[in-house]
């Protein structure tokens, strides 16, 4: 054998010892997640109100529950920006009826809220589920969730106070939503064909503008 053959081999044993070293080191190591230990994780909400667990909520539980636990932080009208942006806030009628928050278009002076660009209710529930209390993530049952959901949606003025919001009549509701409409794929940041021929991007376009130039620039903007 050679000496070059040598070190391929002396190599081959060593990778191949390794790779059996390497594996052999982690047997008996770990075991399967219980079912129990995967549902505790497994709690998104898609867009399409996949994932919702059965449960249902009304507004005035959701104000008992939100004075307890959320208003220190939130406001009691969901008003307050001190820890977040305000829950609720800058909508109107208008909004609600079109599906985009006017406000959007021109230059937001303080924070938008949450209500101001939400384009999902699975995205509010998910979020209050998986995140709030602030200080207790996870600790709300479904139905506490729904029920602080439809409260904000109150104070939102997108349902009324005898309203009960549950894992049925969500897709309902999601068509009230002020900025609904309010959410696009069409930019660059999303890959694929454009969404008006069906896909889910805008065709690799870029999002700004601009044009380029290098030299007596301004004078090309017309200043
Ligand atoms: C101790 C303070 C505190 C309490 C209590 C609290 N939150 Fe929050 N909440 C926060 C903070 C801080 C954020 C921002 C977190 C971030 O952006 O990472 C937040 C964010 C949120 C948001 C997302 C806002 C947005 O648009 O980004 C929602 C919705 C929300 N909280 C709902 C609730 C609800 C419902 C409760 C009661 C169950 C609650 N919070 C209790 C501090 C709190």
């Amino acid at each position: 054998m050679s000496r070059s053959l040598d070190w391929a081999a002396a190599l081959l044993l060593l990778w191949v010892g390794g790779s059996a070293w390497a594996t052999d080191d982690y047997l008996g190591i770990g075991r399967d997640a219980t079912p129990t230990e995967v549902r505790a994780w497994d709690i998104d909400v898609r867009a399409d109100f996949k994932g919702l667990p059965p449960g249902a909520g009304s507004v005035v539980e959701g104000r008992g529950i939100y004075e307890a636990q959320c208003a220190s932080c939130h406001g009691s009208r969901g008003e307050s920006d001190a820890f977040s942006v305000a829950l609720v806030g800058g909508t109107t009628p208008d909004d609600r009826e079109m599906g985009r928050v006017r406000a959007l278009s021109h230059p937001v002076r303080t924070g938008p809220t949450t209500f101001m660009l939400l384009p999902n209710l699975s995205s509010l529930f998910d979020y209050i589920q998986r995140a709030m209390p602030w200080g207790a993530p996870k600790s709300l049952p479904p139905d506490d969730v729904y029920a602080l959901t439809a409260y904000l949606l109150h104070l939102a003025e997108i349902v009324p106070q005898d309203f009960t919001l549950s894992d049925q009549n969500m897709a309902e509701v999601q068509k009230k939503l002020p900025n609904r409409h309010g959410m696009t794929t069409d930019h660059g940041l999303w890959p694929g064909a454009s969404s008006a021929s069906g896909g889910f991007g805008n065709g690799g376009l870029p999002d700004t503008q601009a044009e380029l130039c290098m030299q007596k620039c301004a004078s090309a903007r017309g200043e």
